[in-house]
């Protein structure tokens, strides 16, 4: 297999006569963090809502795994192997916790995994091991968020997609979701991570990209993004 997991080629988004994704290109390598970071509007929910088949991709292509996914349907992409965790973490508030995380294992027939897997996932969340027959709706924001996490995670994707998942956090759980974000990449899975939280998302990522208004205006090395004089000024808050 390549090690390029996926690949965004000339990306065109438009919702009616907005063009709100003017023709970008990504790559996410197998193994790595990869982030995307921009300012509220810039794209960054379209660009993830487009290669999850959620919005169509009007020009461009999406390569993943070398098999062309440009608009198929949502629930082929995800079977496939790509998880999103939504932007708001949208878990099932009338659903338990185990029954919101069994959501994420519905297309999966292996019990053994699905178990493993469970047990995994307590590992990283210990706290929704203890909350397993609470309502979803019940939980504490952050709680929710590892929720939405675990219930991606449950599916074993080859790829997850996670946006803003710091968003709207106090700053001790903001640092708790950039940890459990790197554990798991460390553990195997390739992420694709948006984030207006600039800091956070380039200390844990490999590679990063800059959007604004729809275009890719700059990418690099994480670590060489933070230190680029435009992201410090920009998106670090550093004059
Ligand atoms: N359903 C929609 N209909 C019309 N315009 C939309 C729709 N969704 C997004 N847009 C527009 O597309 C552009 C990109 O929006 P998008 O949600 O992708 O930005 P974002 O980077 O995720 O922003 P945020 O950080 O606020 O979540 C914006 O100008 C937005 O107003
Ligand atoms: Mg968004």
């Amino acid at each position: 297999m390549s090690d390029i997991v996926l690949e965004v080629q000339s990306l065109h988004v438009y919702y009616g006569a907005i063009h709100a994704i003017k023709g970008i290109d990504l790559k996410v390598p197998r193994g790595q963090i990869v982030t995307l970071i921009g300012a509220n509007g810039a794209g960054k929910t379209t660009t993830l809502s487009a290669i999850a088949g959620l919005v169509r991709a009007q020009k461009g292509k999406i390569i993943f795994n070398g098999q062309d996914i440009t608009n198929k349907p949502a629930h082929v992409i995800n079977r496939m192997g790509i998880a999103l965790v939504p932007e708001g973490r949208r878990i099932f508030p009338e659903l338990t916790v185990y029954e919101n995380l069994m959501m994420g294992a519905y297309n999966r027939k292996d019990k053994e995994g699905i178990k493993r897997d469970l047990e995994w996932i307590f590992s990283l969340f210990p706290r929704l091991k203890e909350r397993l027959k609470q309502l979803g709706g019940t939980l504490s924001g952050g709680e929710q968020q590892m929720l939405a996490i675990g219930r991606a995670l449950m599916s074993r994707p080859k790829l997850l997609m996670m946006d803003e998942p710091s968003l709207g956090l106090a700053p001790i759980l903001v640092s708790e979701v950039f940890e459990v974000i790197q554990k798991i990449n460390q553990e195997g899975t390739t992420i694709l991570l948006v984030e207006q939280n600039a800091l956070g998302a380039l200390k844990v990522a490999h590679y990063g990209y800059v959007l604004e208004t729809g275009q890719i205006v700059l990418e690099g090395k994480a670590s060489e993004l933070l230190d680029n004089e435009m992201v410090r000024k920009a998106y670090l808050g550093v004059a």
